[in-house]
């Protein structure tokens, strides 16, 4: 190809490499690929994705909790945007170990980072470190079958804190509360069923450090509580605060408005004797509860036997101030789920206050703030660990307009043929994974699936079993890479 050719026609297309296969990922590959000057004739665009996993999604495979299958049915758009065919997939292959950011610039011609958020956000408090207490989003990469975490999970606690009040709060205290049978019908993996199933826990508490009307979570997940067989919900009447603040975030929020509706009708059906209720386990929502201390026993050091709270009260403008009354919640195990936290990439700057690469609308920005040519960001790492899957669509979107303003002055790449990068992926010994493969590995869970529900039972259960996720990453690579594996 001659060096004159110019970029973004058929015969050099504007090489793009997407960094994350998560939403925001596929959806930055799709809105180019949509784009006006692509569907004008004007721009031909050829997009690598590549993925650490050996498989796509991201969080809708390793965050999206298992009984969520509506969400998890997200997949089924990003599915059809990658079977299309003009998009290629490589999975297993990490960015900073496979791949350097000199291997990216020499083989495209402008990167888009969608990497997203893995790990929990840090609570400085005393006794965080001591054993029995997790982070939340590693109890979430468990229960999801994530191919880098221990597939066992130690699950002895009779009682049990949760802290936080958003969303994966609730996916995390529900999680630990439900009856493990309850669960067969999702694509939990074997080892998360047996986890499980024998838990002994008996009362999860959830605590949040503001007021009712101040929770982040969302109507839906909190009425999906009520729908756990054999788990009571219990409430209590001195966390029912509500300041003239709250009113006003009642009156003008219809989500807010709902939730506090749905909290304060549980607390006026809920019998005055805690004894009449009858399930075999417990779920508690506490609210103006502050966490302190993470604390041991003598009789077990090092172990966790409780968690102190500071109670709080309503300060007027949404926030909460200490009280100066401390309450001991004896558990045997703490969670923590106060938000994820983006990790750095290597060779590109961080922002190791907010967890995200410094951008402006996604352009990455150097030390000095200015745009860095060719690089961009996308979801999560864009801009932080909230908001929903629909959400990365306008992140994405914004990305992917900057990038083509800036189309005409990007550095070009040295090596574009779409196959320099598949020789020096092979030429490096890494494992990568296609599309082709996904589609191996997907009909694989289905199958395991399929068994189950042929075999009329799982783990003495009858249901019917639409997938059951693989996960050692090695299995998910064999299956992948073709070989021949038996259901
Ligand atoms: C526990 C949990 C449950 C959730 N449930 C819901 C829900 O029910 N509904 C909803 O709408 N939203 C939900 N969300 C929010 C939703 O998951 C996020 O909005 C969305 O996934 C963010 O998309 P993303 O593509 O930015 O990041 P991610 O989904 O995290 O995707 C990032 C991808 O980048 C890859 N990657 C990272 N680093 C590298 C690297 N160095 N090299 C190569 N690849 C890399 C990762 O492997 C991953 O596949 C949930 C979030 C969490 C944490
Ligand atoms: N089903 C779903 O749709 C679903 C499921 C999971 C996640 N998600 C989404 O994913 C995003 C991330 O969810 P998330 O739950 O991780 O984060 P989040 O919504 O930001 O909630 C974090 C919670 O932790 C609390 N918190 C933070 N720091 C704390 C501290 N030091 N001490 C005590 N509490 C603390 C926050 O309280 P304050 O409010 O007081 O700061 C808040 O209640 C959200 O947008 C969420 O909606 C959606």
């Amino acid at each position: 190809m001659s060096t004159n050719t110019p970029v973004g026609t058929a015969a050099r297309p504007l090489r793009v490499a997407v960094v994350g296969s998560g939403p925001a990922g596929v959806y930055a590959a799709d809105i180019l690929t949509k784009s006006e000057a692509v569907k004008s004739g004007e721009l031909t665009v050829s997009i690598d994705l590549f993925d650490r996993y050996p498989a796509p999604y991201g969080l809708i495979r390793y965050g999206v909790a298992p009984d969520h299958p509506r969400i998890k049915g997200i997949v089924n758009a990003l599915h059809k945007v990658l079977d299309r065919g003009d998009i290629r997939f490589f999975g297993n292959v990490d960015y900073g170990t496979d791949l350097s950011i000199d291997d990216l610039r020499n083989h495209y011609d402008a990167v888009i980072f969608a990497t997203g958020a893995i790990k929990d956000a840090d609570l400085n408090i005393p006794g965080i470190e001591l054993e029995g207490s997790y982070g939340g989003a590693d109890f979430v990469s468990w229960y999801d079958g994530h191919p880098d975490v221990s597939r066992e999970w130690p699950l002895e606690a009779k009682e049990i804190a949760v802290i936080g009040n958003g969303n994966v709060a609730l996916d995390v205290a529900r999680m630990l509360s439900k009856h493990a049978d309850d669960l067969l019908v999702s694509e939990i993996p074997d080892n998360v069923y047996a986890g499980l199933k024998s838990s002994p826990v008996t009362d999860v508490h959830v605590f949040g450090r503001r007021g009712p009307a101040q929770v982040k979570f969302t109507p839906l997940e909190l009425r999906e509580l009520s729908h756990s067989k054999d788990v009571d919900i219990i409430l209590y009447a001195e966390d029912f605060e509500f300041d003239a603040e709250s009113d006003r975030q009642i009156q003008s929020n219809n989500q807010t408005k709902t939730m506090v509706g749905t909290l304060t009708n549980w607390i006026a059906e809920q019998p005055e004797d805690l004894s009449e209720l009858t399930a075999s386990r417990r779920l508690h929502l506490h609210f103006l509860h502050s966490p302190v201390e993470v604390y041991d026993s003598a009789e077990a050091p090092g172990r966790v036997a409780g968690i102190k709270f500071e109670r709080t009260e309503l300060d007027g403008t949404g926030n909460a101030r200490g009280t100066g009354e401390f309450v001991d919640y004896p558990v045997q195990a703490v969670y923590r789920a106060i938000g994820y936290f983006g990790s750095a990439l290597p060779e590109i700057e961080f922002d190791h206050s907010k967890g995200v690469v410094p951008n402006d609308g996604g352009r990455v920005l150097d030390a000095a703030g200015t745009p860095v040519p060719g690089i961009y960001a996308t979801g999560w790492i864009k801009r932080g660990p909230v908001g929903l899957i629909g959400h990365t669509k306008g992140d994405a979107l914004e990305t992917v307009t900057y990038l083509l303003e800036d189309r005409e002055n990007l550095p070009l790449a040295a090596t574009p043929a779409p196959e320099a990068i598949v020789e020096l992926l092979a030429a490096r010994g890494v494992e990568y994974t296609s599309w082709e493969g996904w589609l191996a590995l997907d009909e694989h869970e289905r199958a395991l699936g399929e068994k189950a529900t042929a075999a009329g039972e799982s783990h003495g259960v009858a249901v019917q079993r639409e997938r059951i996720k693989v996960v050692p990453r090695e299995d998910m690579v064999e299956i992948s890479r073709g070989a021949a594996v038996e259901v």
